[in-house]
């Protein structure tokens, strides 16, 4: 009868985040609030990035709005809606983001004890062809104090008390975790609630899908080029790996938790560092791996241990199976 077609048991994000907390009774709830505003945040961008595409339709409307005042990239939009949403929270304390130069010192009354670094829109290449985009984002918390200053969010990604990314795609997709595991909701729009859809997701052990841009192959170490080719031409008789290359992070990592594989964002002689950023894309998508029983690495160590010292730093990241990833420490154990 109906009540069997309408689940009934629906646990929203706000009810699992409830529950987490209520294993540490001395928690204040300032981690539930936080991550309450991070939710409003993706709603909005969420709204805001379906929206995009009819508003470049109707023309100029999309360029500058009624008041002539110019239009905003979805990249800036986003920003201002997170920093707002963080600020408002009353939880933060340092927000870095990408769109930002320098970290941002929440004023004094609406401080807390949180500092959050994050990715506002990721894949903003693919905004106008419609291809899925996110947030993403990860979250320190300030020792006891800790007046809360730049050097408070260069830590290791080990420091980090939650990590999480909102996928804007055929669905609305946040996938988090806060150190139990991984767990991925779905915004059921009619209700305006992200509903537990992905419980505790474990990365398969091994994967058959490759996913790098292999536009960059020229310049690559040796190490990488020699993990690629034996992807593409495999010598011990198994079959060749898939290449799966979105060019979001966000899309990339989701499939890559889902599926297995690995995903890799390698240096090369022109960037040394590689493209992705430490703080606010690598951190965060190397903990929520990690969680769901997968490796990151940099090329050189786990890439948890990293020590930032610039809040934009970039770095090379291979992440996701953890045989995958185990291939690639050997052969850079090898040949660096
Ligand atoms: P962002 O749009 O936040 O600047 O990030 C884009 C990143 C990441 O999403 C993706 O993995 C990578 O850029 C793709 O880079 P290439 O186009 O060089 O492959
Ligand atoms: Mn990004
Ligand atoms: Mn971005
Ligand atoms: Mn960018």
């Amino acid at each position: 009868h109906a009540a069997d077609a309408m689940r009934t048991d629906l646990m929203t994000l706000t009810r699992h985040v409830l529950n987490e907390q209520s294993k540490y009774p001395e928690a204040r709830g300032d981690l539930t609030i936080l991550l309450n505003h991070i939710v409003l945040g993706c709603k909005f961008v969420c709204s805001a990035v379906n929206k995009a595409g009819l508003a470049k339709l109707i023309g100029l409307a999309g360029e500058t709005n009624v008041q002539g005042e110019e239009q905003k990239k979805l990249d800036v939009l986003s920003n201002e809606v997170f920093v707002k949403a963080l600020t408002s929270s009353g939880r933060t304390n340092i927000l870095v983001s990408e769109e930002d130069e320098d970290a941002i010192v929440v004023p004094e009354k609406l401080r807390g004890r949180y500092c959050v670094v994050f990715d506002p829109l990721d894949g903003s290449s693919n905004i106008d062809c419609g291809v899925s985009i996110g947030t993403i984002f990860g979250i320190y918390m300030l020792e006891e104090g800790q007046a809360g200053t730049v050097e408070d969010v260069l830590k290791p990604g080990t420091a980090m008390v939650a990590a999480g990314y909102c996928m804007y795609g055929s669905s609305c997709t946040l996938v988090l975790s806060t150190g139990e595991g991984v767990n991925g909701f779905t915004l059921d729009p009619s209700l305006g609630e992200f509903i537990l859809t992905h419980p505790l997701i474990r990365i398969p052990k091994k994967g058959k899908i490759y996913s790098v841009n292999e536009g960059n192959a020229k310049n690559w170490d040796e190490p990488t080029t020699k993990y690629v080719e034996k992807a593409k031409f495999p010598t011990d008789g198994s079959s060749p790996k898939s290449l799966r290359y979105i060019g979001s992070m966000v899309a990339d990592v989701h499939r890559t938790l889902l599926y297995g594989g690995i995903f890799l964002y390698p240096a090369d002689k022109k960037s040394p560092n590689g493209k992705l950023r430490v703080l606010y894309e690598v951190f965060p998508m190397s903990f929520l791996v990690e969680q769901a029983g997968g490796q990151a690495f940099t090329g050189k160590q786990r890439a948890l241990e990293l020590v930032p010292t610039k809040i934009h730093e970039r770095s090379p990241i291979f992440l996701g199976s953890y045989d995958d990833v185990e291939e690639v420490k050997d052969l850079y154990a090898k040949y660096s």
